[in-house]
């Protein structure tokens, strides 16, 4: 089995630990569909991660579950497309296990302990106190068995995921000179500008997360979304009267304009202002209020949330269809990533029983060692 060097292959995915928001459609859910629709890749996979999701909710598998289908229900409605992508779950991957106990051999426990985003993790749930889960601490080399069992070579991620790349192409490397040319090279794809690396919380706070309440799902009504906005947008806490000039910079409303709004947008719902810059410099000025500014955010962001809105309603109508994608994509993803773990095998002379030769070996060790 030859390596498939030529042909453009990506992988991503995500943890099934809850629904998806406007953070992830904006640094990587977007863009996948993007990339999906280019027919520049020979294979979009699409990974949901459970197991990973695992590693830190061992406790509580049935949120894992119910989230694979939430999770599932997003991409759909955002336009992932099971015809063109392969949507696949993790843990019915068994060639992944035995790929991730491999590739733990050719990492470091000091290594690992470097990674600054499981650290940072590590930090948030309180884990250096209670007792780090091993599983935790290495999901990493998990996470390089999900790239190279798709012989990926392009990862789209957020930023926060150039670590797991860094730390799969150190594992590639030392596979590769340990075992001979095997594993294909994976690049980190990531969102050109700032805003699509990190969309902060509606609150201003860093991140979008649930235990924070600062998200707007993709699955959220228009109810929600709007309360969010008006009632938890951080803006400018100097500009007090609408007379007073505002700061564009941390303000999260112009933040999120950058992100999704088109001329276009303004055409449609705020003529006197041809693009996003004339907005900008008016509230620099003064004089323009922040409800004007965010009743245009909500116009905005409906419509990126009303089509997909629609698509899950239907999608949620037709649960059986989506076992089916899921079902279908999992089994393709068997057979790649099977494949990927027999060459594996193979290249470390480890698979016994696909190959007798091991017999003329035995019978010459035998004999050797008589003389
Ligand atoms: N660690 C990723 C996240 O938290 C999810 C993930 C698991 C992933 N396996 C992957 C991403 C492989 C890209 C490629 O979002």
């Amino acid at each position: 089995m030859e390596t498939k060097q030529e042909q453009q292959i990506i992988l991503t995915g995500d943890r099934p630990t809850g629904r998806l928001h406007l953070g992830h459609f904006v640094g990587s859910l977007r863009r996948r569909v993007e990339l999906q629709n280019s027919g520049r890749f020979d294979a979009v996979n699409i990974l949901i991660a459970d197991d990973q999701a695992l590693t830190d909710n061992a406790d509580n598998p049935g949120k894992i579950r119910e989230n694979i289908v939430n999770v599932t229900l997003d991409y759909l409605s955002a336009g992932i497309d099971p015809e063109k992508s392969t949507i696949c779950v993790q843990s019915q991957l068994p060639a992944l296990h035995a790929l991730t106990f491999y590739y733990m051999n050719l990492v470091t426990t000091a290594r690992l302990s470097r990674n600054p985003t499981v650290k940072a993790e590590i930090q948030m749930r309180g884990f250096a106190d209670e007792g780090l889960p091993a599983g935790f601490f290495s999901y990493p080399v998990s996470q390089a068995a999900d790239i190279t069992a798709f012989n990926a070579n392009v990862v789209p991620v957020g930023e926060d995921q150039l670590p797991m790349i860094e730390q799969t192409r150190e594992i590639v490397e030392k596979f590769n000179r340990t075992y001979g040319e095997t594993l294909i090279m994976p690049k980190a794809m990531i969102p050109e500008n700032e805003t699509q690396r990190r969309l902060p919380g509606v609150d201003g706070k860093a991140k979008m997360s649930k235990s924070l309440g600062n998200c707007i799902y993709l699955s959220d009504d228009p109810k929600t979304v709007k309360k969010q906005i008006n009632g938890k947008m951080y803006t400018d806490p100097q500009h007090l009267r609408i007379e007073d000039p505002g700061h564009i910079e941390g303000n999260v409303v112009f933040t999120y304009l950058d992100a999704f709004c088109t001329d276009a947008h303004f055409a449609a719902y705020l003529p006197q202002y041809a693009n996003l810059e004339e907005l900008k410099d008016h509230y620099r000025r003064g004089g323009l209020g922040d409800g004007t500014c965010k009743k245009f955010l909500i116009q905005v962001l409906e419509e990126t949330l009303s089509p997909i809105r629609e698509n899950r309603a239907k999608w949620e109508k037709d649960l059986d269809t989506v076992y089916d994608i899921l079902a279908e994509g999992t089994k393709r993803a068997q057979i790649i990533t099977g494949e990927t773990l027999s060459r594996v095998q193979k290249a470390m002379r480890i698979n016994y029983f696909q190959d007798r030769t091991i017999i003329k070996d035995w019978e010459k060790q035998l004999k050797a060692a008589k003389m």
